[in-house]
């Protein structure tokens, strides 16, 4: 950046896009513990799948270093590609971090579907981790119903609707128990992204404050 504007506006952009990953990396941890709980697993792993729902991004703030700096015209496909990148990302944080194999395997396979249409390695249901696709459910839901640049955020039913036209890609142990876990009463705090994000965006921007 050559001159103050700019830099500050594209540090701005940073902690504007860390703000939501932390916001969202919140939810979806909240999520999956609640729904391990519900399927009665270990509580031991109940919080390892706490601490797997937070970290499943964190490599997106890695591909930074790939897309700084690319040319506008950079084709959409190429991006994906590179979008695409973030699940070996995020595990390779973990393990670098010294994170057991086995939570660095459940964020690994957190794009992955039963069918065998998510990446990276387009495992079918008998190859992905439990837990995994119990982190697959809290992600995509916790994305449906936070607001998008190019979308307002799905209120819970309509999520729901979306997640079952594309229940195939789903456990249906988990998708059952995530369901039970979404209409229970204190769930509302949970789900309020919007708040939780307002809060992390003074704490991260403090002129804002
Ligand atoms: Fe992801």
């Amino acid at each position: 950046m050559s001159d103050g504007s700019g830099y500050r506006k594209k540090v701005r952009i940073l902690q504007l896009n860390l703000a939501k990953e932390i916001s969202h990396g919140i939810c979806v941890s909240n999520l999956a513990c609640r729904v391990a709980r519900e399927m009665r697993f270990p509580e031991a792993t109940c919080h390892e799948l706490a601490v797997a729902g937070f970290l499943h991004d964190v490599g997106k703030l890695e591909l930074e270093k790939y897309l700084y700096g690319r040319e506008n015209d950079t084709l959409i496909i190429e991006e994906l590609k590179y979008v695409r990148m973030h699940a070996r990302l995020s595990a390779k944080i973990m393990e670098e971090r010294g994170y057991p194999s086995y939570m660095v395997e459940w964020v690994y396979c957190h794009h992955e579907n039963c069918d065998g249409s998510g990446y990276p390695r387009n495992l079918t249901k008998e190859e992905i981790p439990l837990e995994a696709k119990i982190i697959r459910v809290c992600d995509v839901f916790a994305a449906l119903t936070t607001d998008r640049p190019y979308r307002k955020a799905f209120d819970v039913d309509t999520a729901v609707d979306l997640m079952i036209e594309e229940i195939k890609n789903y456990d249906i142990e988990v998708f059952l128990a995530f369901l039970k876990v979404i209409h229970e009463d204190d769930m509302k705090d949970i789900l309020d992204n919007g708040r939780t994000q307002q809060q992390l965006e003074c704490f991260l921007n403090p002129e804002q404050i």
